[in-house]
This record gives C-alpha cells, sequence and structure tokens, in this order.
C-alpha cells in the first residue's frame, strides 16, 4: 500500500511545470504557443559547447566522476574567479551541481536542521520553500515590495530574525521580478546573519539571460563574503 510521506501534503506543485506540460499538449495539437513560463535562454546552446558535450560522450566519458565534480572543471572555476574577480576561491571550496536546484537541494540538506526558519521573501522563486520542507526546514516568509526593489533589508531582516531563524535565502537576480542586491546591500544582509550566527545562502543564475546583468555589474564580485574566522557561511 503507497504511504507518502506527510510532509508531500505541504508541497504544491511547481505550476510552472504544469503549464509547459499544458503548453506542449496544445502546440502537439497544432497550435501557436510563445512560451514565457519557465526562464531559460531563447537561444540554442552555443556549438563549443554541444560539441564538447558529444565528443566527451564519443571519447567515453560516460562514467562515475568525482561526487563534487570534474577536478579540472573545479580548477577551472577557481581559476575564473581569480582571473575575473580577484577572488581566491581554492577548488577544495568549489562544487559542482546540475543547476541551482541541486545546490540548493545540498545546501539545505547540510545546513537545515529539522524545525529550523529560514527566511525567504514573498515573492520568491517557489521551489525553494518546497525544497527547504523536503529537509523539514520551514520557510519563514519576509514580505517585500516595490518600495525595497522586491528585495530584504537588513531592517526587514532584524523585524523577522526569530530564535528558531537558522538563515536567509536571497537571490540576485530575484525570481519572478529580476532585481539585483548590490554588494554593499549584501555586505548589509551579511552583517546581521553575523550578528544572528545565521547563514546566507545567495543562488546565482549565471546560466540565465541575466548573466550579462552579472558580467556588466562591477559589483558581480560579491560571490563570498569570508566571516571572522575565516569560513564562508555565504553560499552562492
Ligand atoms: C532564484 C532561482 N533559484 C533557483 C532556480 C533553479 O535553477 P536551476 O534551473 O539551475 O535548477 C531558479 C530558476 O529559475 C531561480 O530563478
Amino acid at each position: 500500500m503507497y504511504h507518502p510521506a506527510q510532509r508531500l501534503a505541504d508541497i504544491e506543485p511547481f505550476h510552472v511545470v504544469e503549464l509547459l506540460t499544458r503548453a506542449r499538449q496544445l502546440e502537439a495539437e497544432g497550435r501557436d504557443i510563445i512560451h514565457m513560463e519557465v526562464g531559460e535562454p531563447d537561444f540554442p546552446t552555443p556549438e563549443p559547447i554541444t560539441n564538447a558535450a558529444v565528443n566527451a560522450i564519443k571519447s567515453g566519458k560516460t562514467k562515475y566522476t568525482q561526487a563534487l565534480g570534474l577536478p579540472e572543471l573545479r580548477d577551472a572555476i577557481s581559476t575564473f574567479y581569480r582571473q575575473r574577480y580577484g577572488l581566491s576561491v581554492p577548488a577544495s571550496r568549489i562544487a559542482v551541481t546540475n543547476g541551482a536546484s541541486g545546490a540548493l537541494n545540498l545546501a539545505f540538506a547540510c545546513l537545515a536542521d529539522p524545525g529550523s526558519d529560514w527566511l525567504l521573501t514573498d515573492p520568491g522563486y517557489p521551489c525553494n520553500r518546497h525544497i527547504l520542507r523536503a529537509f523539514d526546514g520551514r520557510p519563514q516568509n519576509i514580505p517585500v515590495g516595490p518600495e525595497t526593489n522586491f528585495q530584504p533589508t537588513p531592517a526587514l531582516l532584524r523585524q523577522h530574525w526569530k530564535p528558531t531563524t537558522a538563515g536567509l535565502l536571497v537571490a540576485s537576480p530575484a525570481n519572478p521580478t529580476g532585481t539585483l542586491l548590490t554588494l554593499t546591500e549584501i555586505e548589509a544582509l551579511a552583517d546581521v546573519c553575523r550578528e544572528n550566527s545565521g547563514h546566507l545562502r545567495i543562488p546565482t543564475q549565471t546560466g540565465q539571460p541575466f548573466r550579462r546583468n552579472l558580467d556588466t555589474d562591477s559589483e558581480a564580485n560579491w560571490t563570498l563574503i569570508p566571516t571572522e574566522s575565516g569560513q564562508p557561511k555565504v553560499i552562492t
């Protein structure tokens, strides 16, 4: 007999995926559909990338790799951070995941104790609260609006932080609004997290169309802010 876990009752379907399924059905029936439901580039994956993937498969690179990612890829990411942002992020601190969702699952698996509260913006990316719920953490909404550029502020954090709050999850660019946090704003949020010994989690959507914003934003080098102990509590 099928006994679903109780937490399933709290996890709503991801409506975007349902919309996409319906849109594809209508397309299959011959309807002309303009897709605006999922956030992804409107251009195909560039040829050097698709060629590299095909060549890797053809040359037999189809086996298990190291769990944290190919060492040469982690080294290349570390070099990228050094060359582009002047940041020293050793490869040993880099884990390659299957998109932001994979990273969010791992991060919450590592950080969210059952019953811990996590501050999330409302509106925000709907999956965050469900991923958190899957690890028995509790989403704690911070309502945000145009007056704060749909991002949390230190004052809002202090207002909502409870003794059971374990950390803050922000997105820059935010979803669904696309608003960005500046380095100064992130540092101010990090300060409140530090005051409360909390975590700050910032997923970046570098594979997404917002990429250009990040590239041209001279403050894009905010990705890691070490705490006094030198250990990063900021995960991007
Ligand atoms: C804020 C935010 N977090 C996470 C994700 C999920 O990203 P991925 O598709 O890389 O798993 C998205 C996707 O749009 C997003 O906007």
